[in-house]
């Protein structure tokens, strides 16, 4: 079974029909990446998905279960996680309280005011975890806002991975950074445990390429193909669409 199913997803904003029966599936352990040109509807799917946006009609499902009319929350408990385009961190709080916080909201007894000392102890060495797997901890005691741009879009990939999830939605995480930053994000992103299944929004074809085993390209709110990326990346009509018929994909 897919572990996500969007099918036949429209939605508009008045008079304009942004996404018209838009069908994908993420099976467990996919990264799966859409592309399309600017203004494709590409973040309103993550919107649909994630529950910020009503579909107007189609429906969701995480792992079987129709989450089509449910709030945001709980679609989180189903296991999914995700980043967008604009960063949401605490600015004022340093990187290992905000990854403290993170840890925290999937913890049990997290509303108690007397927690077992185990809780605290596992809080301290997840938090530890995350920081070196990801390559934060000499960056731990600094407040958020003393991180270039680049380092908080990648904290905030950290914390989207602190509530486990089974699968993560990353809207652009590569936009706005430098092309070390790029670099550090696209090895973190084929890093990740398979335990994860991604579905990433990308324009940069150089990152799409080197993570992607499954490609979705949205076109005028339609999907206008998918397919393995050597079959996307063939593709002439892709081509023109999405380059003009004039720039290249490559690897
Ligand atoms: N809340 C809204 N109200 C009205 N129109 C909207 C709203 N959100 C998005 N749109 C419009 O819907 C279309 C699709 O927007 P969307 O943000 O999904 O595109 P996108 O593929 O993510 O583009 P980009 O690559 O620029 O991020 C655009 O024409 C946009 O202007
Ligand atoms: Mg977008």
């Amino acid at each position: 079974m897919s572990l996500l199913a969007v099918n036949g997803v429209s939605k508009a904003f008045g008079s304009l029909q942004v996404l018209r029966d838009v069908s994908l599936e993420v099976q467990p352990g996919q990264r799966h990446v859409i592309i399309g040109p600017n203004g494709a509807g590409k973040t309103t799917v993550f919107k649909c998905i994630t529950g910020l946006l009503p579909a107007d009609s189609g429906s969701i499902a995480i792992d079987g279960t129709d989450v089509t009319g449910m709030p945001a929350h709980s679609r989180v408990s189903l296991g999914l996680a995700c980043t967008f385009q604009k960063t949401n961190l605490f600015s004022e709080l340093t990187v290992e309280e905000n990854l403290h916080l993170a840890v925290t909201a999937r913890k049990p007894y997290r509303f108690r005011i007397w927690k077992p000392l185990s809780w605290y102890e596992d809080l301290q060495r997840d938090t530890r975890e995350l920081l070196q797997e990801w390559d934060l901890w000499s960056r731990r005691r600094h407040r958020v806002d003393e991180l270039s741009y680049g380092e908080q879009r990648i904290l905030e990939i950290v914390l989207a991975l602190a509530s486990k999830p089974r699968i993560l939605l990353l809207d652009e995480p590569t936009s706005g950074m430098s092309p070390a930053e790029t670099a550090r994000t696209t090895s973190l992103i084929q890093e990740m445990p398979r335990s994860v299944a991604l579905l990433v929004i990308e324009h940069d074809m150089d990152v799409v390429f080197s993570i992607a085993d499954y490609i979705t390209v949205l076109h005028h709110g339609e999907v206008f193909l998918s397919g393995p990326p050597e079959e996307v990346r063939g593709d002439e009509r892709v081509r023109e669409i999405y380059f003009g018929g004039g720039a290249r994909p490559h690897a």
